[in-house]
């Protein structure tokens, strides 16, 4: 077998084999094929893409590259969730809890975050003590005891997958849907899940900036549990605006406490028991999504979800009374309201601008080695489709570094779209994806 004959073959439009797609893979890894066949062949995919076997191939190639996380140890179906990224995404919080009050185990490994997008082991990490580092005996011993554990990836979880999207980055070939998916689902296989929820965001703050990508890349991930024995489930959902109110570390775990209070916005709230109630079926807890749901919004309600993220941070080391006194978790020397220039609408507010005014202020990482501020971020005071009275405050910005603050004020400032009319209604929920097909809403 030769590489250059598989990127031919991928370059014509032609299906590969299983042998010449391991071949591939293992060859990358070991030196024998080189990173420019490697860009030749990714661009053959980007323009002539992948079957639903070539790429669950691809997929299980990648997970092959590296350790495999044995969760065994852990009794319980473990289902997984994912989400494709997003700003203000604090779902992980409010979810885990939810789910893991329900019985069913949540063994989660996070990441953390780069670029416009957070991560959930940050936004842990601004709890006072709290410890995402803990050992494997640990991480599994919590979640036998008290059904949830939130720990930072380690390992050598799929380095082909690694090596393979730093390529992608610089060889303009990230944004091809079978090689996303592979990429995925290859982290999600290796770390152990037997069934997995995604949430697939679309929207200008998203991967994904339109609906119908968006369904293609979660039908493409769905694809390939099927066909490498992972029930996997998606729900195509929006990252337009920014979901919730918050964005930064401990605004946003500030945020996630107050829905576990039933206090929470409503799209937070509903995304929460959307994904919950899909996590709960495939986890065996419930057999549709509507008793699903109703489990979950009487844990809510109860405080019992509540009373268990408790658990987790007391669990990790954390201090668990933020959890009824949210004011001990870190906050900004200062603030600054953004203010309405004009009467009218909130038309829009760009995500992914916001989630760089967050980052400019240092709640998140231009590059890996930017050290966060955990307290400082933006709370949204008017979401899109709200009136608003010139002077009104759009939004707050928090913040420890004057310059940092007016630049994000700037970039803030452009990413919200005031005009005199309303702007149509945009869903939450776009629709779902499983082995039986597409729904749109
Ligand atoms: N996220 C991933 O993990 N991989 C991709 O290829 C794109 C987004």
């Amino acid at each position: 077998m030769r590489a250059y004959d598989i990127i031919l073959k991928k370059r014509n439009g032609q299906e590969l084999s299983t042998e010449e797609i391991n071949f591939l893979i293992e060859g990358y890894m070991s030196g024998k094929v080189a990173d420019y066949q490697m860009s030749a062949w990714a661009m053959a995919v980007f323009f002539r893409g992948m079957t639903e076997r070539e790429t669950a191939d691809l997929t299980m190639a990648m997970v092959r590259s590296g350790e495999q996380v044995d969760l065994s140890p852990i009794q319980g179906i473990k289902v997984d969730k994912h989400s494709t990224g997003g700003v203000g995404d604090k779902t992980t919080l409010v979810l885990g809890p939810l789910v893991a009050a329900a019985g069913v185990p949540v063994a989660k490994m996070s990441g953390r975050g780069l670029g416009h997008t957070g991560g959930t082991i940050d936004k842990l990490e601004s709890i006072p003590g709290f410890q995402t580092g803990i050992k494997k005996e640990q991480f599994f011993n919590n979640v036998n005891q008290i059904k949830i554990a939130v720990a930072g990836q380690t390992g050598n979880l799929t380095p082909a997958d690694k090596k393979l999207y730093a390529l992608r980055d610089v060889t303009a070939t990230v944004d091809s849907i079978p090689l996303i998916a592979s990429s995925i689902m290859s982290k999600k296989i290796a770390a152990g899940a037997d069934a997995i929820v995604l949430d697939v965001k679309t929207g200008c703050g998203a991967f994904m900036k339109t609906e119908e990508d968006a369904f293609k890349l979660a039908a493409a991930m769905v694809g390939i549990g099927a066909k490498v024995g992972r029930k996997t489930t998606a729900v195509v959902t929006d990252m337009d605006q920014p979901l919730g109110n918050t964005v930064g570390n401990a605004l946003e775990v500030k945020e996630a406490i107050l829905t576990l209070k039933d206090k929470g916005p409503a799209d937070l709230t509903e995304l929460c028991y959307t994904l919950g109630s899909r996590m709960l079926v495939l986890g065996g807890r419930a057999n549709t999504y509507d008793e699903g749901r109703k489990i979950l919004e009487e844990l809510l309600k109860s405080g019992a979800a509540l009373s268990k993220l408790k658990e987790l941070v007391e669990a990790q080391g954390g201090d668990g009374t933020v959890i009824e006194n949210e004011e001990l978790l870190p906050d900004t020397k200062y603030s600054l309201p953004l203010k309405a220039a004009a009467d009218g609408y909130v038309y829009a507010i760009n995500a992914e601008q916001v989630g760089i005014a967050a980052m400019v202020l240092g709640a998140g990482r231009e590059t890996k080695e930017d050290v966060i501020d955990p307290a400082v971020g933006i709370i949204i005071n008017k979401k899109r489709g709200e009136e608003v009275k010139s002077g009104e405050i759009l939004a707050t910005i928090y913040y420890n570094d004057e310059h940092r603050a007016r630049d994000a004020e700037r970039i803030l400032l452009a990413a919200y779209t005031i005009k005199n009319e309303k702007p149509l209604d945009r869903p939450l929920i776009f629709g779902y994806v499983d082995e039986t097909g597409s729904y749109r809403i």
